[in-house]
């Protein structure tokens, strides 16, 4: 059957995977399959600030340039990941005044959306992420505690000016229902778009779990958010089991898969959902669970799962 990526060109839509540098580089299978089955791509971490910019004003585009290279060579198109996180930041910025880190985040965002401006294989940007708590507080990461909410609207307005065709976007996880995180997201957009700050899409990551249920308000979660003038899009979709998976806990995934591959055809403004990997060898998820692991559409021997099924039959359907 047709690749992932012809089913999802064929909608209009992408359908995309986070690609990790060192099997980008070391394994053909992983290479194969990231090029034939998906039209986008994110840096699982190569294009995070501590790989950017591990020291003040000393650059490394190595493995965010190896991901691009990549695309481009086989015609997908990348989405940046991320520029203002609390994570993966090095300490040197952390540390700094309010005024030393509103200059560095502005010149960080000037340089790695700058380097790819005109780059017409990145098209867009996660520009700010994870900035909210679960019951719909702002978090209380460095960023927040040193320079308020405002840092928000300036990252945004900075990449606009980096890159004036990127399409801009806030991203988080747990959002995916309507509940009070998402809520409080989308009250954010719309007070920041009613101010004229570029904000252009909404990430809904999708780090989902079988043990807690599907949200099952996704799709009108996604249509609220498209009714403020913004496209949404699943950025870093995986469904993680208990461990060992049986075929069970395969069925049941396969299900969540198709539900988000559904709930994005179904919106118009939905652009397209990325997984975060595809490989069961390669996952975040078991250093961070380590009773949970199996999340994505291949086994760790590259054989495809009912999951994979599941994306694959969705995305060719009716
Ligand atoms: O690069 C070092 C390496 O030098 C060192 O030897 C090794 C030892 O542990 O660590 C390597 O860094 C790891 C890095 O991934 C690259 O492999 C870090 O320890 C590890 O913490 C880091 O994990 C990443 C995580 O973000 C960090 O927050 C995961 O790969 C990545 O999948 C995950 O992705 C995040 C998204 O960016 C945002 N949303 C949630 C998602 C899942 O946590």
């Amino acid at each position: 059957s047709e690749p992932l990526r012809e089913h999802a060109a064929d909608r209009g839509k992408f359908i995309g995977a986070a690609l990790a540098t060192g099997p980008l580089s070391n394994e053909t299978a992983y290479r194969n399959i990231a090029a034939s089955e998906f039209n986008q791509v994110t840096a699982e971490n190569a294009m995070k600030w501590d790989a950017t910019e591990p020291s003040d004003g000393q650059y490394n585009f190595g493995g965010a340039d190896q991901i691009v290279a990549f695309a481009t060579q086989n015609n997908q198109q990348v989405h940046g990941h991320t520029l203002v996180w609390h994570s993966q930041t090095p300490n040197w910025v952390q540390g700094l005044s309010a005024a030393n880190m509103r200059t560095a985040m502005q010149d960080h965002i000037a340089t790695v959306v700058g380097r790819y401006a005109s780059n017409a294989t990145v098209v867009s940007w996660d520009v700010v992420n994870e900035v909210f708590n679960e019951d719909g507080t702002f978090r209380q990461s460095f960023w927040y505690n040193t320079l308020g909410q405002s840092f928000i609207a300036d990252a945004f307005r900075y990449a606009r000016a980096a890159d004036p065709n990127a399409r801009l976007c806030i991203n988080d996880y747990n959002v995916e229902g309507i509940n009070a995180k998402s809520t409080a997201m989308y009250n954010l957009v719309s007070s920041l778009r009613q101010q004229g700050v570029p904000v252009d899409c909404v990430g809904f990551q999708g780090h989902l779990a079988t043990q807690y249920g599907f949200p099952s308000s996704l799709q009108q979660n996604m249509e609220r958010f498209a009714a403020l003038g913004v496209q949404v899009r699943v950025t870093e979709l995986d469904v993680r089991v208990q461990m060992p998976r049986d075929a069970n806990d395969d069925a049941t995934q396969a299900t969540y898969y198709r539900n988000v591959i559904n709930a994005c055809n179904a919106v118009q403004a939905c652009a397209g959902v990325t997984i975060w990997g595809f490989t069961d060898k390669h996952s975040w998820v078991p250093d961070t669970f380590p009773s949970e692991g199996a999340a994505l559409i291949y086994d760790a021997n590259y054989a495809v799962k009912p999951s994979y099924t599941a994306v694959h039959d969705a995305l060719a359907g009716p």
